[in-house]
């Protein structure tokens, strides 16, 4: 798709890779509207956008919450693009997890994404053409110790990804899973104690910029790929998960947390 004079709608834009996203976007000539709980880091992302000659608009909102994803259905009217991008979630053992916290990280990034795509899928439907873009963890490919709630989260966004890829064939509207390995945000500031659960097998795959996962995201919605998933140290781990499941899943295993 290309993007000059399209909307694009990128939740959890306030910091990290939605707002490297949403700068992306509006330099390639796209109006976006940012979406997260942070108003003044909104604010700050919008301003950046504007002082570089790009168009944004900020929309607070929780998307944890199934009443604020109505009421910003209601504010912003179905985009060309949605970039299902804002999530949370520590690493812990589940019987470690409170419920609250469990619900909080099924609730973003999963329902969230699940509950705004419904709100937008008609209209993209009705006009012929949409992209939607989910942001997922390498978890959500080779999972790792001590981490059950988050994981699972993951993996059912991997499922909403690819069982309504299937549903949008021939609709014009297409769907990406970009995967980046770790990233330099504030994610592992933001969730403390994940960082730390990285299994030293997986430490092998260099860190990337939040700059370029707004890459990654941009090429996908302009290119309209199906799945990215990088560096490819990143991918060639995938692969070898799925050729080689019981010894990956044991050197996982082997290096990552125990109790
Ligand atoms: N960092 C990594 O290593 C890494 C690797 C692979 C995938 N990812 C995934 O990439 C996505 C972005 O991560 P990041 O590294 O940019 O993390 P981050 O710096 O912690 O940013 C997370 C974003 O999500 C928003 N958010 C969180 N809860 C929200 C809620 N309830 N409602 C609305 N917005 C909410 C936050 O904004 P507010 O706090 O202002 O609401 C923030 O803008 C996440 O889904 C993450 O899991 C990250």
């Amino acid at each position: 798709m290309q993007l000059s004079g399209k909307r694009v709608l990128v939740t959890g834009a306030s910091q990290g890779i939605g707002a490297e996203a949403a700068f992306r976007f509006a330099a390639h000539g796209a109006h976006v509207h940012l979406v997260a709980r942070s108003a003044e880091l909104l604010d700050q992302q919008v301003k950046r956008i504007i002082e570089f000659g790009g168009s944004a608009t900020a929309h607070v909102a929780d998307l944890a919450d199934a009443v604020q994803i109505r009421a910003l259905a209601e504010e912003v009217s179905a985009p060309d693009v949605l970039v299902n991008n804002a999530g949370v979630g520590r690493w812990l053992f589940l019987d470690d997890t409170s419920a609250d916290e469990l619900q909080t990280m099924t609730s973003v990034p999963y329902l969230a994404a699940l509950l705004l795509t419904r709100e937008y899928l008609g209209a993209m439907r009705s006009r012929g053409s949409g992209w939607i873009v989910n942001v997922n963890s390498p978890v959500s490919r080779l999972p790792i110790p001590g981490c059950v709630g988050y994981q699972s989260s993951r993996w059912a966004l991997r499922g909403l990804t690819a069982s309504l890829r299937l549903d949008l064939r021939g609709t014009g509207v297409g769907i990406s899973e970009v995967v980046p390995g770790k990233v330099s945000s504030e994610y592992f500031n933001n969730n403390p104690g994940a960082e730390e659960r990285i299994p030293a097998i997986a430490r092998m795959i260099p860190t990337v910029t939040p700059q370029r996962c707004a890459k990654a995201i941009v090429d996908a919605v302009e290119k309209e790929r199906a799945e990215h998933l990088f560096p490819w140290q990143l991918k060639a781990f995938e692969i070898s998960g799925r050729l080689f499941p019981g010894l990956t899943s044991y050197l996982t295993w082997k290096t990552g947390t125990h109790r």
